[in-house]
């Protein structure tokens, strides 16, 4: 068993690693840069769209909790939102603030954990946060200050990974187990990896061998260590998952919550680029709208 990680752990990985950025920086025109990134966000993404509803937020004073490198934030903010965005690590939130002055775009990005929010109560109109509260150490901490700094009538549109998802249920839970259990078997693996193509080759023997890394580190992860490891990625200090139920309890200072999933990742998971070319496309939907990994909440004060 490893040390139970903090905050600060949460901050050392994502300040390294901030979310959405390519691993190749962009030393030169940063426009264009920041245009391909959030083109490539959309298109994996389009449901961000259609949830986060930027549009409508004009004259509103929108709060984002672990806004990143501002890719959201920006659209709230370019659809005339009064956008303040939080931000626990000294990179994303320098990048976020250099994006919007390069696209001046007006907008507040601080660098703070939100588990304790500096504003004032009843401040906000709406609370948006993608991905973010279940890599905290005390979420539940982060949920009663969104609940503090909203508006009476106020909004929240938040992303939670969702347990009862294929991911977690199938691929987590049983198909990573069964691979993390042969990771240090080289040969075993390279040669059960060809029935991928040379891209998904090295792909899965890069994360062979940082599951072997891992393995060498903490070869019995506990639940909890091994949900961190599968989620972003296999250095993530801390991830969370909820169901409908642990969501409505997370949020249940609130009134008229909803709860829908969607999101099957095509790219990464080892199941389904293996078999997705066999499974009819009715169950792929069925499936992303019933078992996928995103759970959107969204609620009011
Ligand atoms: C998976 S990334 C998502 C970033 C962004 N929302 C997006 O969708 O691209 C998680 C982000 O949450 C931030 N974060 C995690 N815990 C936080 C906290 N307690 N307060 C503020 N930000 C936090 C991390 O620094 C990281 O940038």
């Amino acid at each position: 068993m490893m040390k139970i990680p903090n905050i600060d752990d949460v901050e050392a990985f994502w300040n390294d690693k901030p979310c959405g950025l390519p691993s190749l920086d962009s030393p030169g025109d940063r426009k264009p840069f920041f245009l391909e990134i959030e083109k490539q966000r959309y298109q994996k993404h389009p449901r961000i769209l259609y949830y986060a509803d930027f549009k409508s937020y004009r004259l509103k004073r929108v709060l984002e909790i672990g806004c990143g490198i501002g890719t959201d934030g920006i659209q709230f903010s370019k659809h005339g939102a009064l956008y303040t965005g939080v931000e626990l690590t000294e990179e994303g939130s320098r990048i976020a603030k250099e994006r919007f002055k390069l696209f001046g775009q007006p907008g507040e990005i601080i660098k703070l954990n939100a588990e304790e929010l500096p504003f004032p109560d009843n401040h906000f109109d709406h609370v948006y946060s993608f991905g973010v509260i279940h890599h905290s150490p005390h979420p539940e901490k982060i949920v009663s200050e969104i609940y503090r700094v909203l508006k009476p009538g106020g909004t929240i549109n938040i992303m939670l990974y969702n347990r009862t998802s294929f991911y977690y249920l199938i691929e987590v839970k049983l198909i990573r187990k069964i691979f993390f259990k042969f990771c240090h078997k080289k040969k075993l693996c390279r040669a059960a990896f060809l029935i991928f193509n040379k891209e998904l080759y090295s792909r899965c023997e890069a994360f062979r061998e940082k599951l072997q890394i891992m393995k060498m580190r903490n070869p019995r992860p506990s639940q909890q260590e091994w949900l961190s490891m599968n989620t972003d990625d296999a250095f993530c200090p801390i991830a969370g998952v909820y169901s409908k139920r642990e969501a409505g309890k997370l949020f249940r200072a609130f009134r008229n919550f909803k709860s829908e999933v969607w999101f099957i990742d095509k790219d990464n998971w080892f199941l389904w680029l293996a078999f997705m070319r066999f499974i009819p496309g009715r169950i792929i939907n069925w499936l992303e709208f019933n078992a996928g990994w995103f759970r959107m909440v969204q609620a009011q004060k």
